[in-house]
């Protein structure tokens, strides 16, 4: 796809592009306006809150790829509500699962038996590749993708007996106490204490570091940093190691090939186990294979616990930890319950969104979207020199944006109005990195061609007003 706006399809000059055509008419809103629930927000709600935007959208309805405001606004969401919206919001196939669970039964615990928990990790495991293992693995349903890395963490520790974790820096594991210390960037540390026996080793950033995308063996080289962290902080014994495939808050940072095999080789030599963070990349995100670790560490790597959430469940609260048995075994000397994890309702939405993304072969729908996506993101960063680096894979991509390609300074004030500009053009996307220059683009992943050339000249627009 090239973005340049002489293409025949692309709008006259100095008008804005217009959305794809799509059928569906918005319900009248009635409700409070946008200043009552701002002001409402402010008054009864935490202060820790944010909203994206300097004058926030208020979202009332979504159809697939589609959101609308109060005042019946389309927009085109290419960040899935941090991507979680995985086959389209209000998706026809999940909504009529969820309604007719919600008709029959919304609660009773994992203390009576149910179909839904029992069939859906049926349905869970069988996604894992055949013979690794995870096929045969177990699952713990959680309502986030934090309660399900500390899962993880307290399954490890009490496998191993040992303590030590071995995280990544610029890593987001979610906010609870034991996920804060794993997270490490620094807007998302409280100043509490937090993160007892967890170490974080160099982050392999291919774009900023020291080896580049040039090198064929930075993953070796990076890799190298993880055995001096356990050599210089542990007893030499650790617990787990704990990575995203590609760091999704971080600001799309992919692993270098070669990376978590020779980590996984470390880390398993010092008795620990391999933890894949897979709650942004799962579910065929990464479009050439359905998991993270598949797609990234390749043949042969496989982690011994996966923790997984958002594109799980296409938006209802539900995450999963699903371990190796004998790994999972280690938890059951002692209770551990949850309330509401394996929830009917959320089974039957997980397991619908499970039925549609096979059924809709919504994995090389990623691929094969992203890949035409990602050659228009290209054709922007060969035009605008503020465009520094385009990476991810699938429907996983960030585009970062630099003053200039020499210094690769973070123009965070640039990405900020392209930002803005983009939702003023009708398109919402995502802003991450730890200097907040990185636009992360994750839609759900029913989004089509068409959306990805108006997705394309939209930050044609806004990126080049940026000089
Ligand atoms: C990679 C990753 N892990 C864990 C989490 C935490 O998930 P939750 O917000 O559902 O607790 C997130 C949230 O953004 C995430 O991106």
């Amino acid at each position: 796809m090239t973005t340049a706006p002489s293409k025949p399809s692309a709008p006259g000059v100095g008008a804005a592009p217009q959305l794809p055509p799509f059928d569906h008419k918005p319900a009248p809103y009635t409700g409070p306006s946008k200043e009552e629930v701002l002001a409402m927000r402010r008054e009864f709600l935490t202060p820790a809150l944010i909203t994206y935007y300097k004058d926030p959208v208020m979202i009332v309805e979504g159809k697939m790829q589609y959101l609308f405001d109060e005042k019946g606004r389309r927009y085109l969401d290419m960040f899935a509500g941090i991507v979680t919206v995985s086959v389209g919001h209000c998706h026809p196939k999940v909504l009529e699962a969820v309604r007719r669970q919600n008709e029959l039964l919304q609660h009773t615990t994992t203390i009576y038996l149910h179909p839904n928990i029992a069939q859906f990790g049926k349905k869970l495991v069988s996604t894992f590749p055949k013979g690794s293992g995870l096929d045969k693995g177990v699952c713990y349903f959680t309502n986030s993708g934090g309660e399900a890395n500390d899962l993880a963490i307290m399954m490890a520790r009490c496998k191993t007996g040992a303590f030590d974790v071995i995280a990544l820096r610029n890593a987001y594991h979610g906010m609870s106490s034991f996920t804060m210390g794993l997270s490490a960037i620094q807007s998302w540390k409280q100043p509490i204490p937090h993160g007892f026996g967890i170490h974080h080793a160099r982050l392999p950033d291919r774009y900023r570091g020291q080896w580049g995308y040039d090198d064929a063996d930075a993953g070796r080289k990076y890799a190298e940093d993880v055995l001096d962290l356990l050599r210089s902080a542990t007893p030499g014994q650790v617990a787990a190691f704990i990575a995203e495939p590609i760091q999704g808050v971080g600001g799309t940072i992919e692993l270098p090939p070669g990376y978590l095999a020779e980590v996984y080789r470390i880390i398993r030599a010092a008795g620990g186990l391999c933890i894949s963070d897979e709650v942004q990349t799962g579910f065929g995100r990464m479009g050439d294979a359905f998991w993270g670790f598949e797609s990234i560490g390749g043949a042969g790597v496989v982690p011994d616990i996966v923790t997984m959430a958002k594109g799980i469940g296409n938006g209802a609260p539900l995450g999963c930890c699903v371990a190796k048995p004998e790994v999972a075994a280690a938890m059951a000397k002692r209770l551990h319950f949850n309330t509401y994890g394996g929830n009917p309702v959320s089974m039957a939405q997980g397991m619908a969104t499970l039925d549609v993304i096979l059924e809709e072969k919504i994995q090389e729908r990623a691929r094969e979207i992203g890949a035409y996506l990602q050659e228009g993101l290209r054709d922007l960063q060969k035009r605008h020199g503020i465009v520094g680096d385009v990476r991810g894979r699938g429907l996983m991509l960030g585009v970062e944006i630099v003053e200039d390609r020499t210094s690769k300074a973070p123009a965070t004030a640039k990405c900020a109005a392209v930002f803005e500009r983009c939702k003023d053009l009708g398109v919402l996307v995502g802003k991450g990195g730890p200097n907040g220059n990185v636009l992360r683009i994750k839609p759900p992943m029913c989004i089509t061609r068409a959306d990805c050339e108006f997705l394309c000249r939209v930050l044609d627009i806004a990126i080049g007003e940026q000089r």
